[in-house]
């Protein structure tokens, strides 16, 4: 009759409200919580406010190696077992995906973009066909079809994949959201070498996701973007380790608390069902490792350029996510926040989520940032205002005064001021 969920981690945020709603539970691959009508989980502030959490879990990864669910906080497997576990599951996966393409994939606007997409169509019914006949000849298993979810789903999972479906991120509401900023405080120098790829980033996005994958391209950006924090976190140890530079080892700590954050704006992503697709999977991980190098290789030739060049990826986030915000803000707020949102921004213990707001975390009379997390709206303005947060590290960064300013903060009791 209760909603107390068993809790494995020592360290727990989330309270579960005693009500009528039961236990979570999640079934691999866009699966309802729960199977019954009305049964949707149930979340309680540190104030005691009580706030309807999503009653699904919309992922590719719903249930297993999800944080704050099952199997969170685990030892993982040798990497043999881990690999081969994944290409199975993503073989199946890739078969499926050329044999039952989704049907919910809309035309593209560009002439480009509706290049690639019809040729990237004819290359999944190609790969389709030869598909049928590997399994014809004996090759290949037979290939069940997708599982039906109708069984499984309540009217509110339903209704909320249907409002979830109808968010839209137009292209040319980021323009004007960043000219209007440009307009506003001038636009960032950087050299063409840092333009070049940033431009390159924006524009693979713009063309392979039309207006209503909004969630995909989030979902495809916030897995490349904790990626610089772990290239500049990589490098740094490196350089402790040879006895080359030791006076970075707070930066160490920034970098983790705003790659903890992306992780979350990931996993948010995520139960929303961002990561559905096989073909947008295998993109943003084989680009994650790809990227991860090249940053590795901007950080050790110019630390400066590879905050410059992160300034600029963040401030596209942010103008990204107030362009999707401005353009879908009465939809959003109809939809209940996901449960990992709840459970990050309402932690009982927000020392990462401090760690990150260099600009303000300490400074006498402004009161920590603890914002309100009770609508899907909530969520994305926070994820924003988070980016802002980056942004503005990032320029610290570049002044060289971060780690100082730290460092002499530390020892007098306060904390660092940025602007
Ligand atoms: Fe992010
Ligand atoms: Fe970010």
């Amino acid at each position: 009759m209760l909603a107390t969920r068993q809790l494995s981690s020592h360290h727990r945020p989330c309270r579960l409200a005693q009500t009528k709603r039961v236990p979570l539970r999640v079934q691999a691959i866009s699966a309802p919580i729960n199977t019954g009508a009305g049964e949707c989980p149930l979340f309680q502030t540190r104030d005691g406010k009580i706030i309807p959490a999503m009653c699904a879990d919309y992922g590719f990864r719903s249930g297993s190696g999800r944080l704050y669910q099952e199997g969170y906080g685990e030892v993982p497997k040798d990497v043999w077992q881990l690999a081969k576990d994944n290409y199975v599951h993503e073989f199946t996966q890739l078969r499926r995906s050329t044999r039952y393409p989704p049907a919910d994939i809309a035309p593209p606007d560009g002439a480009v973009a509706k290049v690639l997409h019809a040729g990237g169509a004819a290359v999944a019914r190609a790969f389709g066909a030869l598909d049928k006949a590997l399994e014809g000849a004996g090759v290949l298993p037979e290939l069940a079809p997708p599982p039906v979810m109708s069984a499984l789903e309540t009217q509110e999972f339903k209704q909320i994949r249907a409002k979830l479906d109808k968010l839209e991120l137009s292209v040319s509401d980021v323009i004007a959201v960043e000219h209007a900023r440009i307009a506003r405080t001038g636009d960032m120098a950087s050299p063409a070498w840092v333009k070049a790829p940033f431009y390159a980033l924006c524009f693979v996005l713009d063309v392979m996701y039309p207006k209503n994958k909004a969630i995909e391209k989030f979902w495809v950006l916030e897995t490349v973007a904790r990626i610089p924090y772990f290239a500049y976190i990589s490098i740094l140890h490196l350089y402790e380790s040879l006895g080359f530079w030791r006076a970075g080892a707070e930066l160490r700590k920034i970098h983790f608390a705003e790659e903890w954050n992306e992780m979350h704006h990931l996993q948010i992503m995520e139960s929303l069902g961002g990561d559905r697709a096989w073909f947008d999977r295998f993109i943003a991980e084989h680009s994650a490792v790809f990227y991860y190098w090249v940053l590795i290789a901007f950080y050790l030739v110019s630390p400066r350029m590879a905050y410059n060049f992160m300034q600029r990826v963040e401030l596209h986030a942010a103008d990204t996510y107030t362009a999707f915000v401005e353009r879908n803000r009465v939809a959003l707020a109809d939809i209940p926040p996901p449960l990992v949102a709840l459970q990050y921004y309402y932690s009982d213990d927000l020392y990462l989520f401090d760690e990150f707001q260099t600009a303000s975390r300490g400074v006498p009379g402004v009161p920590p940032r603890r914002p309100p997390c009770e609508s899907l709206l909530d969520v994305f303005t926070n994820i924003r205002d988070d980016e802002l947060e980056h942004v503005k590290t990032m320029v610290a960064c570049q002044e060289s005064t971060i780690a100082k300013d730290i460092a002499a903060s530390s020892s007098s009791g306060g904390a660092p001021r940025h602007q």
